[in-house]
């Protein structure tokens, strides 16, 4: 998103010391973690799923360590602890306000566990008439689709053949829905193909026709800035939702940002402690946003500590990190298309339309065995198989119709074998070239067939497993349980 002129409503961040992009590295929480892997070595982790969940970072727990010996409980409490952490707590919400671009006076950040609840809970309090639209596309995360489906109907918006969103169909059902839209709905960046939409203009076509704009920022914020622009702004933002741990605080808090007015009005998604002013037997009266909206004790920990991450993020500044993330996407890209069988999904060039998420196959190869040759034989961490966003990626790799309904039918009787899917690689603001070299040098051997291990596949999962990869993980972590098969990938994810 591009910036607008500071103003005293979008002031930067404050409350971490400067940091530059090369200190980000150690100040990552286990960077140095070694891991096993087949032949008896150890290596330190590549991780290369940061789309998924990043690590935490060392600002965060040293925030958390200094609150806790004041922890108490919000909103509620009298005592001095009590006090001064319904201070830190609320204070944490202005630190996310401000981080998103919003105003202060007219919006409002309620903490939620995460985006999946951000959009839940935006679906539940939007009200949706029986007529009401949503339109949305094919390239959206399951949580960007399937609570708008909960309660309403939806228009899905396909892609064109480099896997863009079709703009020009966007803008015209925009036009042709115009009265029955209520809200558009679109993914800041994608956990696939990692392209950013063109927010500011779906935005102004949404205000055209009297609907709101809610973009699902999980896999932006911690990439770009954002800017939620003031309301006047036909580009402004209405509601954004953000993770806590895609944002390397991982303790369990998500954002959503939004109008004021338009969470004092109605019931709130949940009930109980802490939304009320008063209560009788027959009556609640509402108390005002966020509190409204955060039912029950909250997420305190959380919640600083995803404040603490964006002190640390703006320290640095979002554009800093930007400019590294895109340079070390355009440096895999080169190397990973130099590796003969690669095919790389969604456009690989205009990298200041994505943030660093390289998806892939190699020819011939299951997704699952090559995510599992990178693990167990590189100690790389990377995800594959469909990422929580089946449409996508079937029209991505052009699954059609005959093969939709076999391997659907296959992986509801029980066979996840066949399911299709990607390798993804996503990048973190401390990733380097190094990080980038192990991924392709172990590309290099899989292709070249010079791995050594021998894999079966779990058809109940899909997932594959080394022989003789016997590794026991109490050794590693004390908390640690040998995992049972199934739990790894629980899911068709
Ligand atoms: N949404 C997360 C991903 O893309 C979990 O991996």
């Amino acid at each position: 998103m591009e910036r607008r002129e500071e103003t005293a409503m979008h002031a930067p961040v404050a409350g971490a010391a400067p940091m530059r992009v090369e200190d980000l590295r150690r100040e990552i929480v286990g960077i140095e973690t070694r891991v096993p892997l087949l032949d008896g070595t150890e290596r330190p982790y590549v991780f290369l799923d940061n789309a998924a969940s990043t690590p935490a970072l060392r600002g965060v727990l040293r925030a958390i360590e200094e609150f806790l010996p004041w922890y108490s409980g919000v909103h509620r409490g009298t005592g001095f602890k009590s006090v001064l952490t319904t201070g830190v707590f609320d204070a944490a919400h202005d630190t996310v306000g401000k981080f998103a671009g919003a105003d202060p006076a007219r919006n409002t950040v309620v903490f939620t566990k995460n985006t999946t609840e951000c959009v839940n809970k935006l679906s539940n309090r939007f009200r949706f008439r029986p007529d009401d639209v949503v339109i949305t596309t094919t390239m959206e995360h399951h949580s960007n689709d399937l609570p708008w489906r909960k309660n309403a109907r939806v228009i899905h918006i396909g892609i064109t053949s480099d896997g863009r969103p079709d703009l020009a169909a966007m803008k015209g059902a925009i036009a042709r829905e115009k009265g029955r839209v209520r809200l558009v709905a679109v993914s800041g960046a994608s956990n696939i193909t990692g392209l950013c939409s063109p927010v500011r203009d779906i935005a102004a076509w949404a205000h055209g026709a009297g609907a709101k704009i809610f973009v699902d920022a999980a896999q932006l914020a911690p990439h770009r800035p954002i800017d939620m622009l003031p309301d006047d702004d036909p580009g402004h933002i209405d509601f954004l939702a953000l993770s806590a741990h895609k944002m390397y605080a991982p303790f369990g808090t998500g954002a959503l940002v939004g109008a004021k007015e338009f969470f004092e009005e109605g019931d709130p998604d949940q009930v109980g402690g802490g939304v009320v002013d008063i209560v009788t037997l027959d009556r609640a009266v509402w108390n005002r946003p966020p509190h409204k909206e955060e039912a029950g004790s909250p997420n305190v920990i959380g919640g600083v500590a995803l404040a603490a991450a964006v002190r640390v993020l703006s320290s640095v500044g979002m554009d800093a990190i930007a400019a590294h993330e895109q340079e070390l996407l355009a440096y895999g890209y080169a190397k990973l298309k130099k590796i003969n069988r690669i095919v790389l999904y969604g456009p690989t060039d205009h990298l200041e339309e994505k943030v660093g998420v390289m998806a892939f196959n190699i020819e011939g190869m299951h997704h699952s065995l090559v995510a599992a040759i990178l693990s167990v034989e590189g100690g790389i961490g990377v995800r594959d198989g469909c990422f929580c966003a089946h449409p996508y990626v079937k029209e991505l790799l052009h699954v059609g119709a005959e093969e939709d309904r076999v391997f659907t039918a296959e992986v509801l009787s029980g066979n996840k074998s066949h399911m299709p899917g990607m390798v993804r690689a996503s990048l973190g603001c401390y990733n380097t070239r190094e990080d980038i070299d192990a991924l392709a040098e172990m590309l290099e051997r899989v292709v070249k067939g010079a791995y050594r291990g021998t894999y079966d596949q779990d058809p109940a999962t899909g997932a594959f497993h080394a022989r003789g990869y016997d590794v026991d993980f109490a050794r590693y972590c004390s908390l640690a349980s040998q995992p049972t098969p199934g739990r790894v990938h629980s899911e068709a994810s």
